[in-house]
């Protein structure tokens, strides 16, 4: 199992370029089960669970060609023939984005058999809400031995107003309803920026929806949809984390090729935390040559602070003048990080949905372990203003989802390498 060594005290300084969202790509892939025609994405991020994704639509029969080289980031999926519409529980344990294939698949080949994802580390992340609008619009569902099973001659359109805000719940009943018979109105609906790039991605296939990105979102059935090329929007959770990262390190770091309007809310707590920042077009600016003051924060739906940027405003608050109190929202428990910045001499204290964080504390080097993508993001960020050499085991959850994460650290002054096993497999 990799591991990161890095060791703290060094200034971000230069550029660094932000890659596609990993969030948006992974449903626009799912898309490409909804037509016989190729889907060309670009920008798509070299992580691995993109690479997942990959091997769950070839094993449902899927014509998966990676680019090379400079075409790299593209990527074009044909699902002609849909041999297997399933996903097994392999794919779907170690990613949970797997039951965005859902919808799409009951839609398309009318049967579907995906396994239910079970428990996940940061909470138990049911999947009822997917379910229950598939159900609606005419599915019949069935569990059994741990998979759902759902079946329809063809989907019929209906209100559907989901109980909670759910992202790809919003994504796989949306991606459903494309090809549903008559109109579809999804109420309550998540107005993540992932959401209305993906129903870019659909309306370019030949899709007919209207309000993705706000929270009602109106789709008019079609019997067939297209190829289409697409463009991925860039990663907001992979741009707040270098955000973040270059405040930390009191560096002077510009984040190129990000999407400032995605990221107001963030942005908005810095500067409520006293990070100077400057915006021009796609980049980021920010300035990390004065002290930082605590800010309380609260995660929220989309516009909201949102909880993948929590951990690594955590470690961000240590190092703040100050107490505050991080409030998690979304997911019940996503605080494993806390223990681990403990460790490393943080003043954190739990209270159920709330942390208390007092800074400003002295970050020392330990052995820490990641726990998931997330809560590695944080650990990472803490080293890199540690003093010593931190070893991070279990790298495996940041592979999951940022593209070449050291290579980019190192390339503006973070002193971060790689190491794998030893001795290697036996
Ligand atoms: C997506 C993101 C993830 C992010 C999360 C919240 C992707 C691939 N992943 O995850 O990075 O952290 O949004 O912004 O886009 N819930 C139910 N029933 C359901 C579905 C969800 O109760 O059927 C609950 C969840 O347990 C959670 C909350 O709703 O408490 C939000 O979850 P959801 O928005 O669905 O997260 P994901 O789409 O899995």
């Amino acid at each position: 199992m990799d591991k990161f060594v890095i060791r703290g005290g060094e200034p971000l300084l230069g550029t660094v370029r932000i890659s596609g969202a990993k969030n948006a790509a992974l449903p626009c892939m799912a898309a490409a089960l909804l037509t016989d025609q190729p889907v060309i994405l670009e920008n798509i991020p070299q992580v691995r669970d993109i690479q997942t994704t990959r091997n769950l639509l070839a094993a449902m029969g899927a014509e998966v060609e990676l680019g090379f080289g400079r075409a790299q980031h593209r990527t074009s999926i044909q699902c002609a023939n849909l041999s297997s519409p399933e996903a097994s529980y392999e794919l779907v344990k170690t990613m949970r984005a797997s039951t965005l294939v859902l919808g799409p698949l009951v839609a398309r080949c009318g049967r579907a058999r995906v396994s239910l994802p079970g428990g996940c580390a940061i909470g138990a992340r049911p999947i009822d809400l997917h379910i229950k609008g598939l159900e609606q619009l005419g599915a019949k569902i069935a569990q059994e031995h741990g998979y759902v099973e759902a079946s329809a001659t063809r989907l019929k359109g209906a209100e559907i107003a989901f109980d909670k805000i759910t992202v790809t719940g919003t994504e796989d009943l949306l991606m459903a309803a494309t090809l549903a018979e008559g109109e579809t109105v999804l109420q309550n609906c998540a107005r993540e920026p992932e959401v209305a790039d993906l129903a870019d991605l659909l309306n370019k296939m030949g899709a007919s929806i209207e309000g993705a990105g706000t929270s009602t979102i109106r789709v008019q059935g079609v019997s067939k949809l297209n190829g289409a090329k697409h463009r991925i929007i860039p990663d907001r959770i992979e741009a707040g984390t270098f955000i973040i990262a270059g405040a930390m390190t009191g560096g002077d770091l510009n984040i190129a090729g990000c999407e400032p309007t995605h990221l107001e809310a963030v942005l908005n707590k810095l500067r409520e935390a006293g990070v100077k920042l400057k915006i021009n077009g796609e980049s980021v600016r920010v300035m990390g040559d004065n002290p930082f003051t605590a800010a309380d924060m609260s995660t929220e739906e989309h516009p909201g602070f949102p909880t993948d940027c929590q951990a690594q405003y955590m470690a961000l608050a240590t190092q703040a003048e100050g107490t505050s109190v991080v409030t998690e929202n979304i997911f019940e428990n996503r605080f494993m990080h806390a223990q681990e910045l403990v460790r490393m001499g943080a003043n954190i204290k739990i209270e159920g949905r709330r942390a208390v964080v007092r800074g400003k504390t002295p970050l020392q080097s330990a052995a820490v372990m990641c726990s998931d993508l997330r809560a590695s993001a944080s650990l990472v960020l803490a080293a890199l203003v540690a003093d010593g050499e931190t070893i991070l085991d279990r790298v495996y959850h940041l592979d999951r989802g940022y593209e070449h994460f050291e290579e980019k650290l190192r390339g503006v002054g973070a002193q971060i390498r790689r190491m794998g096993d030893v001795f290697g497999k036996k």
